[in-house]
């Protein structure tokens, strides 16, 4: 069968997938257009996509042969979920997998923003060190401090084990339980973002949320940029309502150059790197290719995150 991947991937499993099917992939650094994904689309019968590609309904119109997705991510708030289900398609996820290394990307933007270790690394680099000085890049400590954990799925519960070994105070939100989110706004000292991006998450920390927030708290997201509302926090920030923010995810990613939120105070900023350890990419790739060879043998994908496909 013919399968397309969007982009190259870390370590070989792709050459399992190239072993049983003819696979075409990306082999540029930029994500092929919408233009390359709608042509190549007619002729597919697997995907294997990465965040940045758009599977909307327009490709799944066009893609008539497909029978299976495989996401390289968690999150497949890229994918047409509904489009696809309607099809009767299998949008494979790679969950799991990732929960440890984003979290511990977590717990060092909480670090890095709470600390100033980007501020304190320019300072030197800049040779304005001259001696140590009392007062010089002072912080806010994140041991002893309340966190917030907006989301307590895999991830959320990861930040939270690395949080008590902090000896903080964490505080959660959840579908089954946790505190109500503007108690857990009002509380905390880190505010750290762990829901999947959906209509109902989309612009969770909006201005009202930021407001709610202590002047010397921090918002820390790994999870998805539209989670929060961009023009809300460049406000916030520059108004002093938030201590500052530290963001794998933005919206929208990349930033351009000259984007508001990159002159405002208190950001610590990073390129969606949470998942980018050698270990934890090279098992997404597995996992993904686990799924799409499933998905085309017309079997249960492993991590089918739509799996009510299969009750059909
Ligand atoms: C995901 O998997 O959804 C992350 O954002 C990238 O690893």
């Amino acid at each position: 069968m013919r399968v397309f991947v969007t982009r190259r991937l870390p370590g070989d499993a792709v050459e399992r997938l190239g072993a049983e099917h003819e696979v075409e992939v990306w082999p540029e650094r930029l994500p092929p257009g919408r233009d390359v994904l709608l042509s190549r689309g007619a002729d597919l019968d697997g995907l294997l996509a990465l965040l940045t590609d758009p599977v909307d309904a327009d490709f799944l119109a066009a893609a008539q042969r497909l029978r299976a997705i495989s996401n390289y991510a968690v999150g497949v708030d890229n994918v047409d979920l509904a489009a696809a289900t309607e099809r009767g398609m299998p949008v494979g996820h790679t969950p799991g997998v990732l929960t440890e290394s984003t979290a511990d990307l977590a717990l060092a933007l909480m670090l890095g923003i709470a600390r100033r270790i980007a501020e304190g690394d320019a300072y030197v680099r800049r040779g304005e060190w001259r001696t140590w000085e009392p007062g010089l890049l002072l912080g806010r400590d994140l041991h002893g401090a309340t966190v917030g954990i907006v989301g307590f799925g895999r991830i959320g519960q990861a930040v939270t084990r690395r949080c008590q070994g902090f000896d903080c105070e964490v505080l959660y939100t959840s579908r089954g339980g946790g505190v109500e989110i503007g108690d857990l706004l009002e509380g905390s000292d880190f505010v750290t973002l762990h829901v999947p991006l959906t209509p109902e998450t989309r612009g969770l920390i909006d201005a009202a949320a930021l407001r709610r927030m202590k002047p010397t708290a921090y918002l820390i997201n790994t999870a998805r940029g539209p989670l929060v509302d961009t023009d809300a926090l460049v406000s916030a920030l520059r108004a002093g309502e938030i201590a500052g923010a530290a963001l794998d995810v933005t919206d929208p990613e990349p930033l351009p150059d000259d984007h508001p939120l990159l002159g405002a105070p208190g950001l610590l900023v990073v390129p969606h790197i949470a998942s980018a350890t050698h270990a934890t990419r090279e098992r997404m790739a597995e996992m993904a290719v686990d799924n799409l060879l499933a998905g085309l043998a017309g079997e249960r994908m492993p991590h089918c995150a739509n799996p009510e496909v299969y009750e059909r």
